[in-house]
């Protein structure tokens, strides 16, 4: 959500002039988008802002440059990081990202602002999908898309339910014509975000509409040919949201789903309100409607009061699951979350044990899954230029990357391609057309 936060705050700017640089010692404006979710993300914050300060006394032609400090933390800590890092001189929550056009102009202003023209962090998100410009400079064939924000779901570690607020979702409308601007630029493949994507439910002229109506309407635009969706909990994955994986091509079969533990008794303490029996279940249930359908999770290792058994306990549904791709992170405690006053924390040596233990299966099983396409032919969607000339990279159904020799005239388009190869980040492929062309010439 991050990426799509900081493009639509280009396209905010962009009206003023600003136009994005790939070197922060040249910017007139630097914006730090940040993440608050661990405390390692958080903590970057602070040593960017000591290579910034640095940066900006020793500018050369002594220019203006506006330091400015972006997304969770920002609406988490915002006070605090104006106390701490005078060099900021804007702090921006990310429900208030429309108003960056005037904060900015003031902060640039003869008079320096104060108070709330410093440190915006605000609440409400109607206002900035509202006022945001409707037209996305986006480049490329695929692009995010956020439909819903927020969450009410509360697990025990997770600081989202404070940072971003509770759950809101986008008018169906709204979605619809952002995302027909975005297929009128070439845009193939669309990936619907929120923290709690699954749970989008909006009013619409025609009544309630959810997240698998939302699909087949995107699905019906022209030139909209792929559609995901980014992160989903297992409580919210409804039958009509099952039926649009089986039913609308579209959908890619490939699915984000969190489950965090595999231990009962860790996912009630996680406040997760789900069983790991009741989570299996679901997955057969989305892979009898869509066979192929390949999964990929997020998982916590040492939240406070985890044991052996309970962290063998995951490594067991993992095995059950099997996953095509995983995060996993060791549990951070979070301040003004209930977990993080757990008197039962698990050392730090322990959660890093667990951690490796927990990669070593998530990647074999990455492998295999890459391993078992060898042989397959798939749609693959060109999206960028490979390392040698001639070839391209793409996008398979199952997000992985595949390499292969193609004109530049297929980029940003879908092509068959044959799975030759795997290596260890991407698939190598041959485009079928071109393997016809070789065979007929042989
Ligand atoms: N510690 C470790 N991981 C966390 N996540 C969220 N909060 C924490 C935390 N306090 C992970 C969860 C979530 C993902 C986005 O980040 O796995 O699904
Ligand atoms: Fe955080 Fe996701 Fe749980 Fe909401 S559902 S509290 S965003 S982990």
């Amino acid at each position: 959500m991050n990426v799509y936060d900081s493009e639509r705050m280009a396209d905010a700017l962009a009206p003023d002039g600003y136009v994005q640089t790939d070197d922060a010692a040249n910017a007139d404006l630097v914006l730090i988008n940040t993440c608050h979710i661990r405390e390692k993300a958080s903590e970057k914050l602070y040593s960017d802002l000591g290579r910034l300060r640095d940066m900006k006394a020793e500018r050369a032609d002594g220019a203006d440059v506006t330091i400015a400090v972006a997304g969770c933390v920002a609406q988490a800590e915002g006070a605090e990081i104006i106390r701490r890092a005078p060099v900021v001189d804007l702090v921006v929550g990310p429900q208030s990202y429309h108003r960056l056009p005037e904060l900015v102009a003031r902060s640039r202003s003869a008079a320096p602002p104060a108070g709330d023209d410093q440190l915006a962090a605000a609440f409400e998100p109607r206002a900035k999908f509202d006022q945001l410009p409707k037209d996305r400079t986006a480049t490329g064939p695929t692009a995010f898309l956020t439909v819903q924000e927020g969450c009410d779901k509360f697990c025990a570690f997770c600081v989202v339910p404070y940072t971003r607020g509770a759950e809101f979702s986008r008018p169906a409308e709204d979605i619809v014509a952002e995302a027909r601007r975005l297929a009128e630029k070439g845009v193939r493949e669309i990936t619907l975000l929120g923290q709690n994507v699954n749970a989008y439910r909006a009013g619409s002229p025609d009544g309630p509409v959810e997240l698998a109506a939302l699909m087949r309407r995107l699905a019906e635009i022209p030139g909209v040919e792929r559609l995901r969706y980014t992160t989903s909990h297992p409580n919210d994955m409804t039958d009509a949201l099952i039926a649009a994986h089986a039913e609308c091509p579209a959908v890619m079969p490939y699915l984000h789903l969190p489950v965090q533990s595999g231990s009962d008794r860790i996912l009630k303490a996680m406040n997760r309100r789900h069983t790991a029996e009741a989570y299996v279940r679901l997955v057969e249930r989305l892979r009898a409607a869509r066979p192929d359908l390949a999964l990929s999770g997020d998982f916590i290792v040492g939240f406070p009061g985890e044991t052996e058994a309970d962290f063998e306990a995951t490594l067991d549904l993992i095995r059950q699951v099997t996953y095509a791709s995983a995060f996993s992170f060791k549990y951070s405690r979070r301040p003004g979350t209930p977990a993080a006053s757990a008197a039962d924390q698990v050392p730090e040596t322990v959660k890093t044990e667990r951690l490796a233990r927990l990669n070593e299966l998530l990647e074999s099983q990455r492998q295999a899954f890459n391993r078992s396409k060898v042989g397959t032919v798939m749609p693959i969607l060109f999206e960028r230029q490979g390392r040698h000339p001639g070839q391209l990279i793409g996008r398979s159904p199952w997000l992985q990357s595949v390499w292969t020799e193609a004109p530049d005239t297929l980029m940003g388009q879908i092509a068959q391609v044959e799975i030759t190869g795997v290596g260890p980040n991407s698939l190598v492929g041959k485009r079928i057309e071109a393997r016809a062309a070789a065979d007929a010439s042989a």
